[in-house]
């Protein structure tokens, strides 16, 4: 049975036909086809085109349907040509000729709009809470790398701390900040994980920002031109949970929008995970050894028996890339089609579902993986170097009085002399600071790191306050 055969006197040739068929895809939606045929089917008796009976009789068939899907007991069958022709062809099998009149006013092509939209907005929130679950793990490592984090209120999430955390008490973990991956300035250790907490923070909007234009009902667009009796869109769209109607049932049936959007939304979350792995992976190399992954998140080599390599996190990577694939590739086949439906449009479910299931796929071992971190505060002090407190002396003596930029030159020619002697900053004796600038006794004051962090006290900042105050921001709202 194909929903079309009417006018054509040949079968379609089975290559052409393995071709055009969507059903391995598109099985995917098969409850949301369900569940919009079930709003259907009461639409058009509201609207007078299925009587009484034939409702009765429409809606306990795809029930049936419904339940068949849910408990895996659905057949399909190699006639199948997609999951709307599965799904009448079924119903056709439970119930009598009423089921030929479901499709009355609608066409396939506003109906796989409606179901994609719906399936969206179902995957919508699973992403969002997989996401949540790696936002909190940074924020417990962010709070295990202060001096005195607070514990998760009782019943939220597992208790702090993981396996055991260094940097509970005494002074909080501090690590080089770097630009251009060259030391730069000393930071706080929490202020780092953090940096990634606000980059999927705007991931998580964005997500939730794109509803908005997901749930607008299609259904009511017929195949371009709308349905041609008194149908109650708005209460159509009411019982599907759609927020809204399509305004033009031309751009209704075509609108692919939400779908590149949704992929943009999950390739930019890629590239922010790919950031952190990244910067995960060089931080657990010999090189830096500043973190190292417990044995359950990292994989061996089968030649070298001493590897431990960060495969989690290369994966994470990579897969960055495959989804910005996936994001271009729609968006090609988007251009240059000609208004309303083109079979093109059928290549939209794929990349979609391929992102959803990377995506959830990565976020909770990133999560997992991130928990069980442990941290090097040892390696992580040991790589700042007082070239890094350079910019605080520069500060010492703008106190003083010095306009910045002449005191940026005279920092400059210390770490100079510095480096010209072989010694550290801190090392060299007052009387070479002297013969440079305004120095007084107190200059050596200015290369305790943890004293530079502090002094980056503004909003935002990294000083202990300001790093205290960002947590608790996240845990206000
Ligand atoms: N399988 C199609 C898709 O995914 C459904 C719509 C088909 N419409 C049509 N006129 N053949 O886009």
């Amino acid at each position: 049975m194909t929903l079309w055969g009417g006018r054509f006197s040949q079968k379609l040739d089975d290559l052409a036909w393995a071709l055009n068929a969507s059903l391995p895809v598109d099985q995917r939606m098969a409850l949301q086809d369900v569940e919009g045929s079930l709003a259907w089917a009461d639409a058009i008796h509201k609207a007078g085109i299925l009587s009484d009976e034939e409702h009765a009789s429409i809606s306990l068939g795809l029930d049936t349907v419904h339940k068949e899907f849910s408990t895996g007991q659905f057949i399909f069958l190699p006639s199948d040509e997609d999951i709307h022709t599965a799904v009448e062809r079924r119903l056709s099998e439970l119930i009598d000729a009423a089921a030929g009149k479901l499709h009355t006013g609608r066409s396939r092509n506003d109906q796989v709009a409606t179901d994609f939209r719906l399936w969206m907005l179902q995957a919508i929130p699973e992403l969002h809470s997989a996401f949540n679950n790696l936002q909190s793990a940074l924020v417990e490592q962010a709070e295990a790398a202060l001096p005195h984090p607070s514990p998760l209120p009782q019943g939220e999430g597992t208790p702090f701390p993981f396996g055991g955390r260094v940097g509970d008490e005494g002074e909080p973990i501090i690590m080089p900040g770097y630009t251009h991956l060259q030391r730069a300035q000393p930071i706080l250790l929490a202020h780092w994980w953090l940096s990634h907490y606000w980059a999927l923070k705007r991931d998580v909007e964005r997500l939730q920002d794109l509803i908005k234009r997901v749930s607008v009902l299609p259904f009511g667009s017929g195949a371009l031109a709308g349905a041609p009796f008194a149908l109650d869109r708005d209460a159509l769209a009411k019982s599907l949970g759609f927020d809204e109607v399509s305004q033009n049932s031309l751009d209704a049936v075509s609108d692919r929008d939400f779908a590149a959007e949704y992929l943009f939304v999950c390739s930019m979350a890629a590239v922010h995970l790919s950031k952190l792995a990244e910067q995960v992976v060089l931080y657990t190399s010999a090189e830096f050894g500043f973190f190292e992954l417990s044995d359950a998140f990292s994989t061996g080599s089968s030649l070298m028996p001493q590897k431990k390599n960060p495969d989690v996190f290369e994966l994470t990577r990579g897969k960055a890339g495959t989804l910005i694939g996936l994001l271009t590739g729609l968006m090609s086949t988007l251009k240059g089609l000609p208004s309303t439906y083109d079979k093109d449009l059928q290549e939209d479910k794929a990349p979609v579902f391929q992102a959803t299931d990377t995506l959830l796929s990565i976020l909770p071992v990133m999560a997992a993986a991130l928990r069980t971190i442990t941290v090097k505060p040892e390696r992580m002090r040991a790589a700042i170097d007082s070239t890094m407190m350079a910019t605080d002396l520069a500060d010492y003596l703008v106190a003083k009085g010095v306009p910045f930029r002449e005191a940026h030159s005279l920092a400059g020619k210390v770490v100079r002399a510095a480096e010209e002697g072989k010694v550290r900053m801190e090392e060299l004796p007052l009387e070479a600071y002297q013969a440079i600038g305004p120095f007084e006794a107190d200059v050596y004051q200015v290369f305790d790191p943890l004293e530079s962090i502090n002094k980056r006290n503004t909003v935002g900042g990294t000083s202990l306050q300001s790093v205290k105050n960002q947590i608790q921001k996240i845990k206000g709202e």
